[in-house]
């Protein structure tokens, strides 16, 4: 589709599908569970029973994630609108769905949206309501895959970009990825664009641990789903009830690592293919890195990006910070 209306036209609503490649799920998984190191990309976890746990899990007792770096929004009301300034696009790398994009949309009053996810139906659907419930802002949902570089819609041009990567998600990258990551980043909002990211901090092992192991299993089931889902997508035969779910922190590496593992010797078919499993053996299945800010400071620093500002609970559990795109300016 080509980008029709220029300008900032409030109200206006465009749907941008930038057709992302969509690697093959059944070639990609099979390579994945054959390798010496099982492993399966943490994107499989999110069909739609895997979105639905993962929303439960957001509303845990232990999961503080979610409920800290909302507060902290919250608590930050005055200092969003000043980061994010007047005329500004906000580009939203996900689908804009949680609670989140609302509180900062009601602080900042942006003149464009652009939520940007590579799942059609969702990413459509959220930015519907988000055009219903606010009345000045012209929303621009564009499909596309946000590690990769994309291309932000024309009816953007002449507004600021500030870009909002919320959750923590960033922690789902692993470390030697973040760099490249933001660099992309930087090269949508441009030289000077901003972004807001949420991060997700060390702290005593025992609460990361709860937050992966919650009481009531909703992780559990949640990294299981993975088996359901792949069953669906890859035509295998995994049998739940034959794998355990496991998380536990890793200090050395500063991530939360998360697996399944066999609880006796199986093969499971996947597509054509035999995978054989040892008793014990793991597929790992998710990182979830944690840093602190000096940490995060310096990978940001490396793609070019000068932080400006940090909001933080009082706890410390929790930081939404505020970058600016240094690179590509003179002198820098
Ligand atoms: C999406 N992501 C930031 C979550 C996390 O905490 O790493 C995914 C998750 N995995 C287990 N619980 C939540």
């Amino acid at each position: 589709m080509s980008d029709r209306t220029p300008g900032s036209a409030r109200r206006d609503f465009q749907f941008f599908d930038r057709q992302p490649a969509i690697p093959d799920a059944t070639e990609e998984l099979v390579a994945g569970l054959s390798a010496p190191a099982k492993s399966v990309p943490p994107k499989y976890f999110y069909d739609e029973t895997g979105s639905r746990l993962f929303e439960a899990i957001t509303k845990l007792p232990e999961y503080y994630l979610t409920r800290t770096e909302t507060g902290i929004l919250e608590d930050s009301r005055a200092d969003l609108a000043r980061w994010v300034g007047p005329d500004a696009c906000l580009v939203e790398y996900g689908s804009g769905s949680s609670v989140k994009t609302r509180i900062l949309l009601e602080a900042c009053r942006p003149a464009a949206y652009v939520p940007v996810d590579i799942s059609r139906g969702h990413l459509l659907a959220s930015a519907r309501r988000i055009h219903e419930d606010f009345k000045d802002l012209a929303v621009y949902p564009t499909c596309a895959d946000y590690s990769q570089p994309f291309e932000l819609p024309s009816t953007t041009t002449g507004l600021r970009k500030v870009a909002f990567f919320p959750g923590s998600t960033i922690g789902n990258f692993e470390v030697g990825e973040v760099p490249d990551f933001l660099r992309g980043v930087g090269r949508v909002v441009g030289p000077e664009g901003r972004l807001i990211i949420g991060v997700d901090t060390k702290k005593p092992e025992w609460m990361l641990n709860a937050a992966y192991n919650d009481a009531e299993g909703v992780t559990r089931a949640f990294n299981l789903n993975m088996l359901r889902h792949i069953n669906a997508i890859a035509g295998a035969d995994f049998d739940l009830g034959k794998f355990e779910h496991h998380a536990q922190y890793n200090r050395d590496r500063g991530r939360i690592e998360m697996y399944l593992s066999s609880t006796v010797a199986q093969k499971v078919r996947v597509n054509g293919a035999l995978v054989e499993f040892r008793r014990g053996e793991r597929i790992h299945t998710e990182h979830s890195y944690k840093y602190d800010a000096e940490e995060f400071r310096a990978l940001a620093e490396e793609a070019g990006f000068r932080r400006l500002e940090a909001r933080s609970d009082e706890n410390g559990h929790f930081m939404v910070l505020l970058f600016e795109n240094a690179a590509g300016r003179a002198g820098c």
